[in-house]
């Protein structure tokens, strides 16, 4: 009965769907859920998050808009319609949607069937190159917990990426509370500057509950202690090392957004500093050349052939996570791992989940998390040295 117990409690921790307890946690947050530059004015996309069918589109002044996959009528996808001013029109029979998801026009219909169909409509910002909605009940809230001071100094070339992984969300989440893997996943094969700033030592840990979701400190020497802010519910703030050992650090955040429960959108910003007109060109060659690479694209080279990409940045480290998270397969039985103190980081990101998930569960307020107002200088100097 207890092992049962423990069983349905871990299962809930990978599900994304709307009326699981996870799904709805998830569902009071703003969650990026594409690129900025992936879809254009007057342009349509099919996407899935969070379990759902979608459609992502820019009217013609530019504004985006999130609303459902299907059209309320005979059900095909909309996204294969048009955008027609800020509206889209299905392709099968013309209806037309607003981007809060109300038809607006039935043509062979009338006024009055229009009026009674509506399909799901989120709302939508922009922020750093990325489009972020808001997928649950009421109205969306401030957008103000994705937010970082580090993406909106002055001087930053501010880059947007994203790929998809086919495991689930919550390991991708689990990953970024786990500060010894990087002493083992990142340390294999040729690192580049990362390997030479985070040694292979064994951390000391410490993590803590914050305003925002957990702070994660690992300290591997007295001058050479790792820092990273992760906001609740999937996003990782930290820093690494730029392309070369003279380059300034960049600041990342990254978000493992649900697709569904076996795929995952791993998507982010790196804020650079800039060095200058040539070398921000030649970082944004670099980004051309080696940014949208995706692991999940070359896994069978990755597990079979333990054939490693070059780049370091942006290739090799992502590549080295997919390999340890999708060993772990595509939703891993938690009920069989063996824990140790190490795993600190994780404990506590599931005792949170969970606490969360019970509130809502019972009906009461859940923590309202907030942007931290003096976030942590990542990492403390001394560590890139
Ligand atoms: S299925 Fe869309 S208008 Fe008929
Ligand atoms: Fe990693």
């Amino acid at each position: 009965m207890q092992a049962q117990q423990t069983n349905s409690k871990m299962q809930l921790l990978s599900q994304c769907a709307a009326g699981t307890p996870a799904g709805e946690v998830l569902r009071q947050f703003w969650h990026p859920i594409a690129t900025a530059e992936s879809v254009r004015a007057g342009e349509a996309k099919s996407i899935r998050i969070l379990g759902e069918d979608l459609t992502l589109y820019r009217g013609e002044s530019g504004a985006p808009y999130l609303v459902g996959g299907l059209c309320a009528h005979r059900r095909t996808l909309l996204h294969t319609g048009w955008v027609q001013g800020e509206s889209i029109r299905c392709i099968y029979h013309g209806w037309r949607y607003d981007g809060s998801g109300q038809c607006r026009e039935a043509p062979a219909e009338g006024e009055a069937i229009a009026a009674k169909a509506k399909i799901p409509g989120y709302a939508v910002t922009q922020y750093c190159g990325l489009i972020f909605a808001y997928m649950g009940k009421g109205a969306a809230p401030e957008f103000d917990l994705p937010r970082k001071g580090a993406f909106e100094k002055p001087g930053l070339v501010v880059l947007a990426r994203k790929q998809i992984w086919p495991c689930n969300w919550f390991q991708m989440v689990e990953n970024s509370l786990d500060a010894v893997h990087v002493s083992f996943v990142h340390l294999a094969g040729k690192v580049g500057p990362f390997g030479e700033a985070v040694t292979s030592g064994i951390p000391q840990l410490e993590y803590h509950e914050t305003d925002a979701g957990i702070r994660q400190v690992a300290t591997r020497a007295a001058n050479n202690i790792r820092i990273s802010d992760w906001s609740f519910p999937n996003n990782n703030h930290i820093v690494t090392p730029g392309r070369s050992k003279q380059s300034a650090w960049v600041h990342r955040g990254v978000w493992n957004v649900p697709v569904d429960d076996h795929h995952t959108m791993k998507i982010g910003v790196y804020a650079i500093p800039s060095e200058g007109p040539e070398k921000d060109r030649e970082t944004l060659e670099h980004f051309e050349r080696y940014g949208d690479y995706n692991p999940a694209h070359h896994h069978d080279a990755l597990f079979n052939e333990k054939k490693w990409p070059d780049d370091p940045s942006l290739q090799l480290t992502p590549a080295q996570d997919y390999v340890a998270i999708m060993g772990q397969g595509r939703l891993v039985d938690r009920n069989a791992e063996r824990l140790g103190t190490s795993d600190a980081g994780i404990v506590l990101l599931r005792r949170i989940f969970w606490r969360e998930m019970d509130k809502i569960h019972r009906g009461e307020a859940v923590k309202q998390w907030r942007r931290l107002e003096e976030p942590v200088d990542l990492p403390v100097q001394g560590a890139a040295e």
